[in-house]
């Protein structure tokens, strides 16, 4: 089994969307008996709340549920997931201040790394101003970057994929 936990600032934006895009894309290579997804926050003044509800509206519309409830990262994650995937690297600080040791510090990745534009480096933080783009903006750097990060998981893993139209890939 494989661990997944994206973290981001509140965990109600940005962390939310990439745990429900990455299990949709599991979900439709029946990769979920293999990978399990968690997100969760920096801080915990959302803890307890459901997403945003801006981004969930912005993730109906792309076809994703959000139905992640906030929390605030701990030092036990470091040891329950695999991988900490920051959403900026204001994130990445926070986790590699919190980790405790370089097995800890090992699992800390950062999510625009797996974006193939090498100018993506953070998924901008879209919860103060602007308005509905910076949630679709949002979507679609997780969907590209997920796509990627996915791949790494099947490929570094040896598992089996069954691909979008069940032929294997
Ligand atoms: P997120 O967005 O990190 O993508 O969940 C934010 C949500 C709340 C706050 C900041 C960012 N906040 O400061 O309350």
């Amino acid at each position: 089994m494989i661990r997944v936990n994206f973290v981001c600032l509140g965990n109600i934006c940005r962390s939310p969307t990439g745990e429900a895009v990455l299990r949709s894309m599991i979900a439709e290579r029946d990769l979920g008996r293999e990978i399990e997804i968690d997100s969760s926050g920096i801080i915990g003044y959302h803890a307890g709340n459901p997403a945003d509800p801006r981004m969930t509206l912005a993730a109906q519309g792309r076809g994703y549920n959000l139905t992640s409830i906030a929390r605030q990262v701990t030092r036990r994650d470091f040891e329950a997931f695999d991988l900490l995937i920051a959403m900026d690297r204001e994130v990445e600080a926070s986790l590699r201040e919190m980790a405790q040791n370089d097995d800890a510090l090992k699992r800390i990745r950062l999510m625009g790394a797996y974006h193939p534009d090498v100018d993506v480096r953070d998924i901008p933080d879209p919860y103060y101003g602007g308005g509905s783009e910076g949630f679709d903006l949002v979507i679609d750097l997780i969907e590209t970057a997920c796509a990627e990060l996915l791949a790494e998981i099947v490929r570094e893993h040896g598992l089996k994929s069954s691909g979008k139209d069940g032929k294997g890939e």
